[in-house]
């Protein structure tokens, strides 16, 4: 089984979107997977110029020569994606966006009908595609990542892929400096690394994992006074 994930943060494989995503894809390789990581940070890749030649004049390939070049065969080829980005403005990150709008060329220029909607055809052999999402986010509320799960969701229903779950991770920053101070926070890690070696194996995450790697670590007024203490000596 081929892994690809994109990591859409500028922190790379130092930030709080690793720090979940690592795991999970450890988890993966435990399992048996060929795992890939494509960071965006140290990938040029240009915005989509909406000329379609990818469709017309030169089918499946993009004319602006860069990383997506290297990218997309690997896409193609991969059984699953994982999308891995830090929460920005309730979605995902803008260098994340710009990869995924350049995934047009793995469409076909017509329109078929797929669970009675209009989709285009996708160019990859791989049936059965999964995507599966990491994201971490600032505030404390679960319910920030609304918005994007619904976006991934629907990326994925374009894609003729099943959304097979996000790893989401609120109050993210916390468990950066939790894991610093050794308080006992390690069974989200330890959760991710599972919610990969079920995603391998059983080809679904059950949701009392993806539970634990959501779970509060400390109490949100607690959080949001040290969250302030610390954004005040930024300052
Ligand atoms: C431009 C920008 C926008 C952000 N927007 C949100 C947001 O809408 N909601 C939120 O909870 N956190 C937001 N954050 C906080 C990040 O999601 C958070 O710090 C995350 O842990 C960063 O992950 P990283 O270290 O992998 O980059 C934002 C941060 C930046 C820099």
């Amino acid at each position: 089984m081929k892994v690809v994930a994109i990591n859409g943060s500028p922190h790379g494989d130092k930030g709080n979107t690793a720090l979940v995503l690592n795991p999970f894809l450890e988890g993966m390789q435990a399992a048996g997977a060929q795992v890939e990581v494509f960071l965006t940070k140290s990938m040029t890749v240009r915005p989509c110029q909406g000329e379609y030649n990818c469709w017309f004049k030169t089918p499946g390939q993009c004319f602006q020569q860069d990383d997506m070049q290297t990218l997309l065969p690997e896409l193609l080829a991969a059984n699953v994606l994982v999308l891995a980005t830090p929460l920005y403005v309730d979605g995902m990150s803008g260098p994340l966006k710009t990869v995924v709008d350049r995934f047009i060329p793995m469409g076909e220029p017509r329109i078929e009908f797929r669970a009675d909607h209009c989709r285009h055809p996708g160019r990859s052999a791989v049936k059965d595609k999964k995507m599966a999402l990491v994201s971490n986010c600032g505030f404390w509320e679960l319910d920030n990542f609304d918005a994007l799960v619904s976006h991934v969701r629907a990326i994925a229903r374009n894609l003729d892929a099943t959304f097979a779950g996000a790893l989401l991770r609120p109050h993210g920053p916390a468990l950066h400096a939790m894991l610093q101070q050794h308080a006992p926070v390690t069974d989200v890690l330890d959760a991710a690394r599972d919610a990969g070696r079920q995603l391998v194996e059983k080809g679904v995450i059950a949701p009392e994992t993806l539970s634990i790697v959501s779970r509060p670590l400390l109490p949100r007024d607690l959080y949001a006074l040290i969250a302030n203490q610390h954004l005040a000596q930024r300052g």
